[in-house]
């Protein structure tokens, strides 16, 4: 059976056999859970209904939802382990109970998946000094014909017990619903030795697949049970593991969710390294979901668009061991969007930022990877030397000029067998943010360290090339530095291009306009918010106090406090001082545009 006939069917099973309703697969980022990245489980945007909120949609709902774990990151590349997922699930709010989810999943399995119930065995809670063993769950399973492990004489379908490690499902964030489960396993290995074997063996013949987790507990901040007012069934089934054992395949990887994926990469790679296959198609794939979504986002060096950049870059280092060529996350992301579109159609409708964004980091990556290898060759035997440590310097530098994530860093020294300082890494990074952090209070607090006549004409010339920059090359553009001394202003900004002649000369031109216009440069105290509601200039990851200084050119006066000037040019956050009106500054000159560093752009311009 098909991966798009299994969603159907068990979507089918539930609303026309069960009385559930169908709901859409929520956002990937969770909207209302700080503590997590992304939607770890079905149930995590269901949580408030879990907790007793009325569900619109009625007691009973399934549905198919898309999930991100990034803990066992390191682990895809073997045969079981994903990052991006589908998770089947039905729920119950307060509605039916084990009796009715133990003997649905039973049928559905059976009976409409076509399973062996000689294959199966089940786990249930064992129970401990705050919860009893789960002797009702045990019992629904016996009616339908399974034997406690310990008497169960030649019926593999057995019943095993489990404490809390195993049997124990949730919150699905720090805190929030959770419960016992009864866990399904199915057997895999080889012909008649089900006996034998048990779930959770180390050799995992008996593979998991649908994990009913009976919740009717809430977890606190202080790491309290309390009971819920509503006793809830929340499922899982991994989409992906049931298609492959449904399909007789020995991992997901062999089935057509990722079939397009690994034909791509055979055809296209000179080696055939199964680990890299397995990780290139599933971070590429799960980078294509998150990209994708609603609320996607796109890489960047924290929270979500971090693990985003790290699958992005781990899959395109994988690409180049297996000897693919050029760039290639864009032909495989238009093969994961062919394949799962007809379900997902925000992947159609989101596909440009998906390529775009895509491409953007790949050529970006493509420029640091080599330098930043070389770098780290270079380094070999220095480290070699140090007791085989990378050290935490070494890495952050590899973090900060040359992109790497840690993690990458650590991946390619256990390939030389050397270890990482990670201690040292996070110390070098907040003695770095320190740094910079006293830089920008520095900046803060004193405005020009020199104010001479030179650097205050400067310095109000630098607001107009700003302002000048984000009309000329759009409102992306924002400062990311800044140096002026009485001879020349720097301003560092971030912009992706290199920029034409054509575009200086609009910039340079425009600010002399501004010079010529005369303008008034007005000073105005006013309360953060109001200085941010009418839109004035602050710098990017700058923290401000409640009132702050911000500079205006151009405008009338209105006399109202919250909106001090009208039909400005330009505002902005800043400590001054300036001249009293542009007509001062003489000749604006733009002497240099270069790169400052990735996606950041240098002009250094003079007033003569
Ligand atoms: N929430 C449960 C799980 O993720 C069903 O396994």
């Amino acid at each position: 059976m098909k991966a798009s006939e299994i969603r159907r069917k068990y979507i089918d099973f539930f609303v026309e056999k069960c009385g559930h309703a169908e709901i859409p697969s929520a956002s990937l980022i969770p909207e209302n859970d700080p503590t997590v990245l992304f939607t770890t489980a079905g149930m995590h945007p269901l949580v408030p209904y879990l907790l007793g909120q009325a569900h619109p949609k009625g007691r009973r709902l399934v549905d198919v939802q898309k999930c991100v774990r990034t803990d066992d990151i390191d682990e895809v590349g073997d045969n079981t382990h994903l990052t991006f997922f589908e998770m089947l699930g039905n729920w119950s709010l307060g509605d039916y109970f084990k009796k009715e989810s133990i003997n649905w999943s039973y049928q559905l399995l059976t009976e409409v998946f076509g399973l062996d119930p000689k294959k199966i065995c089940v786990t249930c809670y064992e129970g401990d000094d705050q919860v009893p063993k789960d002797e009702e769950a045990a019992g629904y399973w016996e009616e339908l014909g399974f034997v406690r492990a310990e008497n169960a004489g030649d019926n593999p379908m057995r019943i095993f017990f489990f404490g809390k490690k195993e049997n124990w499902w949730g919150p699905a964030g720090q805190t929030g619903p959770c419960g016992p489960d009864t866990e399904i396993f199915y057997y895999c290995g080889p012909e008649g030795e089900e006996l034998q074997h048990a779930p959770n063996d180390e050799n995992d013949y008996y593979v998991e697949i649908w994990n009913n987790v009976f919740m009717q507990y809430n977890k606190d901040e202080s790491g309290n049970f309390t009971e819920l007012e509503q006793m809830n069934v929340d499922t899982g089934l991994g989409l992906e593991r049931l298609t492959a054992i449904m399909q007789g395949k020995q991992s997901h990887f062999e089935t057509e969710l990722f079939s397009g994926i690994i034909d791509y990469l055979k055809e296209n790679g000179s080696e055939e390294i199964e680990e890299s296959f397995r990780v290139i198609s599933d971070h590429i794939r799960a980078a294509a979901f998150i990209l994708g979504d609603p609320r996607g986002v796109t890489p960047s060096n924290t929270d979500q668009g971090y693990v985003l950049r790290r699958l992005i870059r781990r899959a395109i280092r994988h690409g180049r061991k297996i000897g693919l060529e050029g760039e290639f996350t864009v032909d495989l992301a238009k093969t994961v969007i062919a394949t799962y579109s007809d379900f997902y159609t925000e992947l159609k409708q989101n596909e440009e930022k998906i390529l775009t964004e895509l491409e953007r980091e790949e050529k970006q990556f493509a420029e640091t990877l080599q330098n930043g290898e070389k770098e780290f060759n270079k380094m070999l035997h220095i480290m070699k030397e140090h007791g085989g440590k990378v050290s935490g310097r070494m890495a952050f530098k590899l973090y900060d000029t040359y992109g790497f994530p840690l993690e990458m860093t650590q991946e390619l020294a256990s390939e030389y067998e050397l270890e990482v300082d990670v201690d040292g890494f996070h110390e070098a990074f907040k003695k770095h943010q320190e740094k910079s952090r006293a830089g920008a209070e520095q900046k803060f607090k004193g405005g020009l360290a020199d104010d001479s006549e030179a650097t205050t004409n400067l310095h109000t010339a630098h607001h107009l090339l700003l302002k000048a920059l984000q009309i000329v090359l759009g409102d992306h553009v924002k400062q990311r530095g800044s140096n002026i001394t009485a001879e020349r202003l720097r301003i560092d900004f971030n912009h992706e291009e290199k920029m034409t002649d054509e575009q200086k000369q609009e910039v340079e031109d425009m600010v002399n306009e501004k010079i010529k216009e005369d303008l008034p440069v007005r000073r105005f105290e006013m309360k953060q918010d109001d200085a941010a509601n009418i839109g004035a200039e602050m710098e990017f990851g700058q923290k401000y106090p409640d009132v702050v200084t911000v500079y205006f050119m151009g405008g009338i006066e209105t006399g109202d406090e919250s909106n001090p000037v009208e039909g400005w040019f330009s505002a902005e956050f800043c400590g001054g001082p300036h001249a009293e009106n542009t007509g001062k500054l003489g000749a604006f000159k733009i002497k240099k545009e270069q790169s400052s560093s990735r996606g950041v752009r240098r002009i250094k311009a003079v007033l003569s």
